[in-house]
């Protein structure tokens, strides 16, 4: 059934408070809960109904009293009571250790955990499970001492005790109201580091990180980086903890990355576990930002909430855009800023641009869903976050302040709409673009679609003006034909061909507004004129990325190798590169041969990896080329194995000229202090993995064995997981032969470290392929004994890293990587309908595909839509992806 954004009414029975009293047990937990429900007057009389999911139903109690109660479209029909106010009494039972989907409450090891968002809590009993019905809660735990020594839920810890039996008991009361999504619990047998912090205000908290035996000295980044978070929230926004206690859990099935319920965040270990043995510099990153993430939850999603899942945007958009900020913040100089922000972007491109051209694509506020877990998107995410970034270049960060502070005085312990947030913004900044255009600006929560900005500029001698006109299109999505033009704020400067920055003078505008402003576009079509020009110029658009386009600023070879080498703005600079990368793919591509890099282009990029001025970290990302994902957005008809031939041709060419810069690279980078997962020393140590895969690589292919044996030597004598993961990945993309001894080593060091062991997973289902080498391992892979499909971890190291980030090996013109994708998504589905739709995404893009793949991916989305037991989600999923033809 489609649920409509439109269809929105108003609960007609809200509950005040809810008392749950669980007695846990991994084959069957009793949950007893007692309601106090009231109606609302202003609507006409109607029953009561209750959401519920595979529950086990025992009685139900209305003031004490029986009552008559029926089951209709799986929800829970009590005809309204006499009272406007009454207690409901519910008793049923739950069957944890069957809960295979990991929504509701379900075992993971010997524990128990939840995780209600979006609609998990009616899997644990019947409630009125949407995000507008809020609650206190008081929550008593019963369970087994022995099995289940910690028992936790949100709030604060009110009563403990033994119980006959063996068994002991935990009593919880959260005293903010909340909707049922952000309900969460634990019984399990953890311990925990602990740390009491004074805020602001003189104010004491306990923070707790729970986790297995064995794993405690994994958590201190995670403590670190949940302080760091509280002092920035009340440093950036003035927000503080509002908690006397914030716990984290770390568990090891879960389906997303972590869950902010209140008081009590439950992560998937991926995102809490750290030593340097065994996580990398980008793991440590991870943990900083879905740490941080997480906490800001707790005022952006948790004090101020969801009036209903279409405005989830409102919590997560705005969430990702404070940890962005946050991770940014964190990593000091300007120029890991600018790395930072490059990161973020190139993810959106390849996630969100790509969602955006395909068959799910959706506005960051949808009009209707099937599944609402579908919708946990990179658009609602990233794109979601783009907006809000918008806002805050539009009024500024003083102005973002103000509007952040007027959000929360108006809607604090409410549940809103993105609407309402963007009209706390622009109400605090009277005036500014955001204010007079704001209708405009909200297109970007209706329309679907990533814009076009095209951009073209001319500059005349005679009258030193420069004219650049702006013009714009949002190409039509599934369901959405006609767009209108959307309001683009486009950050820029001139650049000179001598590289100096030019001062901008708009026509018509007193004053000259330095080297770089914004100019904001909001028609079809605009000229803007900049006078006092008296040299030709580079335009330098969107810097930092400043709106989520696909720009085409008809920049030639020799402009954009002026912009690599000269641009004030980081992001730019990198941006040019991507871009002299891009075409020279796009040749090879559409010619079917190998990439030409010319000696201008090659000099360019070796003064860039000479560069002493450069941070290590930037050159990096400079001297990468973009994801095959996102590429294949820009080279259409999409033919992944030529993409890939390009790609290759294009690294072994780097690899070959620039051998010796390479090699002088690679020694220059080396870390020689202790190992910190900061900006400064994870630059160093991205550069030299970098170097050290292209100096492999170029070994390999003249036969040559010293750099593969001095990356096995580095592989074997590494003291952290970046340098080791390097050597080793450097060793399997380039087919060595020495990558199976490592392997094998590398699984032996694992031992039972999941974390670990999945990277080994990963690296062999991500590697360059070749002749069908690395498809034909996945499939040996998935017969591993250490495989298992029912972790989420370990299911996606090799499946989303062979259909989400391995296109060459995934897309084959023997269809074999399809038909893998259909099985695996159909066996999957049986089991956990979330992470099976997440696979099933895999295919989204199948129209934009040339021969022969085309054919043939419809035909395994059409396999998959044939059977005939697929959950709801799964079901959205292709059906979305047969209509897209
Ligand atoms: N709110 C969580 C976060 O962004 C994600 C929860 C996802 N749940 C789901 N069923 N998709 O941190
Ligand atoms: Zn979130």
């Amino acid at each position: 059934p489609l649920i409509r954004r439109e269809d929105y009414t108003a609960p007609a029975y809200t509950i005040r408070q809810a008392e749950l009293c669980f007695d846990l047990d991994a084959a069957k937990t009793i949950v007893a809960s007692k309601l106090s429900v009231q109606r609302d007057t202003a609507q006409d009389k109607q029953p009561l109904r209750l959401h519920g999911e595979d529950l086990n139903l025992l009685r139900v109690l209305v003031d004490g009293q029986s009552v008559s109660f029926r089951h209709e479209d799986g929800q829970l029909v009590i005809d309204a009571p006499e009272a406007d106010a009454f207690t409901l009494e519910i008793r049923n039972t739950i069957a944890p250790e069957k809960n295979t989907q990991l929504s509701g409450l379900y075992a993971s090891g010997s524990g128990l955990f939840t995780q209600c968002e979006a609609e998990g809590f009616r899997r644990i009993t019947y409630f009125l499970d949407r995000p507008d019905v809020m609650a206190t809660f008081t929550v008593t735990l019963r369970a087994d001492k022995a099995k289940y020594p910690v028992l936790l839920s949100n709030g604060n810890l009110v009563e403990q005790g033994d119980l006959d039996g063996g068994r002991h008991f935990a009593v919880w009361n959260d005293p903010f109201p909340k909707p049922c999504y952000l309900f969460a619990l634990v019984a399990a047998d953890l311990v925990r580091r602990e740390q009491r912090v004074t805020s602001r205000g003189g104010r004491e908290h306990l923070l707790q990180i729970y986790v297995k035996r064995g794993d405690l000295e994994k958590t201190e980044h995670a403590m670190n980086s949940l302080i760091a978070s509280i002092i920035w929230d009340e440093h950036r926004f003035g927000l503080p903890l509002d908690l006397e206690r914030f716990m984290i859990v770390a568990v090891d099935d879960f389906n997303m990355g972590a869950m902010e319920n209140k008081g009590l965040n439950i992560f998937n270990t991926k995102f809490v576990l750290a030593s340097p043995a065994t996580a990398t510099d980008e793991d440590f990153d991870g943990i900083e930002s879905v740490v941080g993430h997480e906490y800001f939850h707790n005022w952006t999603g948790n004090r101020i909430t969801c009036r209903d899942w279409f405005q989830l945007s409102l919590k997560e958009g705005l969430t990702v855009f404070r940890d962005q900020e946050f991770s940014m913040d964190m990593s000091g100089s300007a120029s890991a800023r600018a790395v930072r922000r490059i990161a973020d972007v190139c993810s959106l491109r390849e996630r969100q641009f790509t969602e955006d051209a395909g068959a799910m694509a959706h506005p960051v506020r949808p009009d209707a869903y099937q599944a609402i877990d579908n919708f946990y998107t990179p658009t609602i995410y990233e794109k979601g976050a783009e907006v809000v970034r918008m806002m805050h270049t539009l009024v500024g960060r003083a102005g973002f302040a103000a509007g952040m502070k007027l959000y929360f005085q108006r809607h604090d312990g409410q549940a809103v709409t993105c609407d309402d947030f963007a009209q706390a913004i622009a109400d605090a900044n009277p005036g500014s673009t955001l204010a007079t255009q704001l209708e405009v600006f909200k297109r970007w929560y209706s329309q679907a679609g990533t814009p076009r900005l095209q951009a073209r500029g001319s500059w005349d001698a005679a009258s030193a003006t420069y004219t650049l006109t702006l013009r714009q299109h949002t190409p039509a999505t599934p369901g959405q034909h006609d767009k209108q033009p959307q309001l683009l704020p486009v950050r820029m400067g001139l650049v000179g061909h001598d590289g100096q920055a030019v001062a901008l003078q708009l026509q018509g505008e007193d004053s000259a507004s330095g080297t770089e402003r914004v100019l904001v576009l909001t028609e079809a079509e605009q000229v803007f004129v900049f006078t006092g020009v008296t040299q030709a110029v580079v335009p330098s658009l969107l810097r930092g990325f400043s709106a989520p386009v696909l720009l085409d600023d008809g920049l030639s070879d020799a402009e954009l190798l002026v912009l690599l080498a000269h641009d004030a703005d980081a992001f730019n600079r990198w941006e040019a590169g991507q871009r002299l990368a891009v075409q020279r793919l796009r040749a090879a591509v559409q010619d079917g041969g190998a990439v030409q890099i010319d000696d201008t282009h090659l000099a360019a990029l070796r003064a860039l990896l000479l560069d002493p001025d450069l941070d290590p970290s930037f050159k990096a990302r400079a001297l990468q080329l973009p994801v095959q994902t996102y590429l294949a957005e820009l080279i259409t008809p999409v033919d992944p194995q030529r993409i890939h031939a390009a790609c290759e041709s294009w690294q072994d060419q780097l690899a070959a000229r620039l051998q010796a810069d390479w090699a002088t690279t690679f020694e220059a980078m080396q870390v020689r202090e202790g190992y910190r997962p900061d900006a400064a020393q994870s630059g160093r140590r991205a550069l030299a993995n970098l170097a050290l895969a292209m100096l492999v690589r170029q070994a390999v292919a003249a036969g040559d064995p010293v750099w593969p044996g001095r990356a096995f030597q580095r592989f074997k004598d590494a003291t952290n997981m970046t340098d080791r993961l390097g050597a080793l990945e450097a060793l399997v993309n380039a087919h060595a032969e020495l990558a199976q001894p490592a392997l094998e080593r590398f699984l032996a060091l694992a031992g039972d470290d999941a974390l670990v062991v999945d990277k080994w997973f990963q690296v062999q289902a991500r590697a360059a392929e070749k002749d069908g080498r690395v498809f034909a391992r996945v499939r040996q892979l998935l017969q591993h004994p250490q495989f298992t499909l029912s972790n989420p971890n370990r299911a996606r190291s090799v499946l989303s890293s062979l259909v989400m980030f391995n296109p060459a090996a995934f897309h084959r013109s023997d269809a074999a990587g399809y038909v893998l994708w259909a099985d695996m998504v159909i066996a999957l589905d049986a089991a956990n309908p979330q992470l099976a739709s997440r696979i099933a995404r895999a295919l989204d893009r199948w129209t934009a595909l040339a021969e022969p793949y085309r054919s043939a991916a419809r035909e395994a989305i059409a396999r998959v839509a044939a059977s005939t037991r697929l959950s709801g989600d799964v079901r959205e999923i292709v059906t979305r992806a047969l209509d897209a033809a």
